[in-house]
């Protein structure tokens, strides 16, 4: 399929903000762009990658082994793409997603420790190499980004969010990691500050890249 539009990722720890900012850039996107904005998060608006992701988070499906875990996430990455994010990019539609490869390289390849390189691997065979122009990295110490999600929620975390600091702390050296071996294709936005003020330093680079006018 021709790839027209724009594609952007959204990444970061837990509670980095990503939503958040996602919600507000969604309009301001817009308007220097004159183009619409998809705004997706994985497996969001598509029915049969909405089932896989319902087996991946399902809390009785705690014997999952990882690498299960990592193939069913690349498997839902796969069809979302196909269903929404190809068709969107077609149509000459700029795409955010809330979150794409790198997060699994950083969960299941660090976070689960099964190897980024072999998570990389089997994404690139799940995408036929489709990445990103730009990532925006959403970047918050682990302890913020978990605080913030358990001071928000009244229910209980997911499997995922149960698991310890720990594998938050590889989660995040494996996106350090990313950042350092792909400068021109992953952004850094320093996430611990105000909203407004992480949203217009995402903005700004945008701008920049895609050479959007004000
Ligand atoms: N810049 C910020 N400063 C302080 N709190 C924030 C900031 N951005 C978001 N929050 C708050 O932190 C919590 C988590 O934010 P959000 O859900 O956007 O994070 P996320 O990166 O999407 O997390 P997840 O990976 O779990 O989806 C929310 O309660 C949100 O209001
Ligand atoms: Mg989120």
């Amino acid at each position: 399929m021709l790839v027209t539009g724009i594609f952007i990722s959204l990444e970061g720890p837990d509670g980095a903000g990503k939503s958040t900012a996602a919600q507000s850039l969604v309009p301001l996107m817009e308007q220097v762009s004159q183009q619409e904005v998809v705004l997706t998060r994985e497996p969001g608006g598509s029915q049969i990658a909405e089932q896989i992701r319902q087996v991946i988070l399902d809390v009785n499906n705690s014997a999952m082994d990882q690498r299960t875990e990592a193939l069913l996430y690349a498997a839902a990455r796969r069809q979302h793409l196909v269903d929404v994010i190809l068709p969107a990019l077609a149509a000459n539609k700029i795409v955010l997603s809330d979150r794409y490869i790198d997060s699994s390289v950083a969960y299941q390849g660090a976070g689960r420790q099964i190897g980024t390189q072999a998570v990389w691997q089997l994404n690139m065979f799940a995408t036929e190499q489709l990445l990103p122009q730009l990532t925006l990295y959403l970047d918050v110490p682990a302890e913020v980004g978990l605080s913030r999600i358990q001071h928000q929620r009244t229910t209980g975390l997911d499997r995922l969010e149960q698991e310890q600091l720990a594998f938050h702390k590889r989660v995040q050296q494996a996106y350090m990691q990313l950042l350092q071996d792909n400068p021109q294709r992953i952004k850094r936005v320093d996430a611990t500050q105000a909203p407004a003020q992480v949203v217009q330093n995402c903005l700004q680079i945008m701008m920049t890249q895609f050479k959007w006018a004000r």
